[in-house]
């Protein structure tokens, strides 16, 4: 088989990740979280001291930013330069500027060519927001995951909660909108289906549920 690509877009907190990556593991192919590529860029913007609204500074740290992934249990590790950042990405000072960061076209354009170029080299679950539109657009399968945003508060709600991180409910689906509203609404690449894309709401649905949904729509195409 020739190296086969699936695209799983959808706002924040679909559940992307998370089905990407059991999808990965089943079916031997690369998990690429672009969204921790983005996430890395920022956190490289904070440790040099870079306003994250100041392209220009943006702009020059991408030559010097090596991001890297290596396969972990339970998650994937991401190192910036050699460093593990896996958990400092996901901090809530990374999560609220990330948006602004991931505007940037030089931004866009490096990280895209990143993305294709482990496309190129396997067969990868790649999960984003302009994977199907832009990144891949000749993905074998393209899915657009969805829930409503209220399910998509609980969710990071009780994950901040097995963290031990306290946080306002309400709070979280401001921010969930809030960067929703910017993914959506940037210039470049905003989040949209693609038009070839499978829509599938996980509103209500277990994980398991929409990992054998998904991965009866790719094992028929495989066989096919
Ligand atoms: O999936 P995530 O929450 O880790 O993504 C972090 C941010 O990165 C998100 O707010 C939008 C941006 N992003 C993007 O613009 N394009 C992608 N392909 C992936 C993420």
């Amino acid at each position: 088989m020739t190296n086969f690509q699936v695209a799983i877009d959808g706002p924040a907190s679909a559940g992307k990740s998370t089905i990407a990556k059991i999808l990965a593991t089943k079916l031997n192919f690369v998990y690429v979280d672009t969204g921790a590529m983005y996430r890395t860029i920022t956190l490289a913007a904070k440790k040099n001291g870079i306003a994250y609204n100041d392209e220009e500074k943006i702009k020059k740290l991408l030559s010097q930013t090596k991001i890297r992934f290596e396969p972990g249990t339970p998650v994937q590790r991401v190192f910036l330069n050699d460093t593990d950042v896996t958990d400092e990405i996901r901090s809530a000072e990374v999560t609220n500027n990330v948006s602004v960061v991931a505007s940037f076209a030089d931004v866009r354009s490096n990280l895209v060519n990143r993305q294709r170029e482990i496309a190129n080299s396997n067969s990868v679950i790649m999960d984003g927001r302009d994977i199907g539109t832009t990144v891949l657009p000749e993905a074998d399968i393209k899915i657009f995951l969805v829930a409503s945003v209220d399910e998509r508060a609980q969710r990071r709600y009780k994950e901040n909660v097995a963290k031990g991180i306290t946080t306002d409910l309400e709070t979280l689906k401001h921010e969930i909108e809030a960067r929703d509203y910017k993914d959506s609404h940037r210039q470049i690449s905003p989040l949209t289906q693609a038009k070839d894309a499978i829509l599938v709401d996980t509103t209500g649905k277990s994980i398991d549920e929409v990992v054998s949904k998904i991965a009866n729509i790719i094992e028929n195409k495989i066989s096919f």
